[in-house]
């Protein structure tokens, strides 16, 4: 990198690989981040292709922080408030969203009294956000953290009923009662659990998808029907999976995921699991037409 801060040595020939031309313009101070394009952004918020969305820009239609943008705007999505024909698009400004492949050895809290390497380690400081949910320490998969107490609030309280899924490798190889049992309630000394989906889909190794989020639940499960957990991985959060997220990556959700996520997490919701009807609803729909509006 130029020295930016240098500016003795501004006409001096130097051998750093840039451009000498580029250095005889005023030095500007490096910026870290300057947004994104903002037809990218509105088309990734679903209002239509990249085209489309520059179409809208360039008729007026669009806002930013309250003025009329024009083509070739940028916008930081955490901190600018993109209106299109008044209707606020997308995420709301300020709210972030990350889904990280936590790997095991790490706490999923915001502050280690043990000074363990913790979650919030692995994604940006600023904003500040906070896990959703716990997995723990020897748990490896999906955690989602957030800025928003709302949705978080709602992803973790048991009566919205937001599916996890979570692969167990177990001891043994459970056998049809086991599973049953999994899948019918298993008596822990907090109580029975609610049914739930078990299959083994390999020797030892069981999908389970629950939708209560009690402490140690799938490992107090699995170790009452006589098979203890030895690798638990969480691959699923309501509609929100990623195969390709490698261990300790993290990247920001879509906006269509955390529409996927507010619409699973809604009161009412018949479709713990995400968007879209519910295969139910499908039916009905086919008899009856319904309008299906999109929160
Ligand atoms: N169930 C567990 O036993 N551990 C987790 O981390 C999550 C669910």
């Amino acid at each position: 990198m130029p020295d930016h801060e240098d500016d003795q040595g501004l006409d001096e020939p130097d051998d750093d690989g840039f451009d000498d031309e580029l250095d005889d313009e005023p030095r500007i101070p490096p910026v870290e981040y300057d947004g994104e394009r903002l037809q990218k952004v509105m088309a990734r918020a679903g209002l239509g292709s990249r085209r489309v969305s520059e179409e809208l820009i360039a008729a007026g239609r669009v806002k930013v922080n309250g003025e009329v943008a024009e083509l070739g705007r940028r916008v930081d999505v955490v901190h600018d408030r993109i209106e299109v024909d008044g209707a606020l698009i997308g995420v709301a400004p300020g709210l972030v969203y990350y889904l990280l492949n936590k790997p095991t050895g790490v706490v999923t809290t915001a502050d280690d009294p043990q000074g363990r390497p913790t979650v919030l380690d692995l994604v940006p400081a600023d904003p500040r956000v906070f896990p959703v949910g716990r997995l723990d320490l020897d748990t490896e998969g999906l955690l989602l953290l957030t800025n928003d107490g709302e949705l978080t609030h709602r992803l973790t309280h048991p009566s919205f009923g937001v599916e996890k899924e979570y692969l167990a490798h177990v001891d043994g190889r459970p056998g049809r009662a086991a599973i049953r049992q999994l899948r019918e309630g298993v008596e822990l000394d907090d109580g029975v659990t609610a049914p739930a989906q078990a299959t083994q889909v390999a020797p030892g190794v069981v999908r389970l998808v629950i939708h209560e989020g009690r402490n140690r639940q799938v490992r107090r499960m699995c170790e009452a029907v006589g098979h203890p957990v030895q690798r638990l991985v969480r691959t699923r959060i309501g509609p929100i999976a990623d195969r390709k997220l490698k261990p300790r990556a993290w990247r920001p959700l879509t906006t269509d995921e955390v529409r996927a996520l507010e619409r699973a997490a809604s009161p009412g919701s018949t479709d713990p699991r995400g968007p879209g009807p519910s295969r139910a609803e499908r039916r009905a729909a086919a008899s009856s037409p319904a309008d299906e509006t999109d929160r």
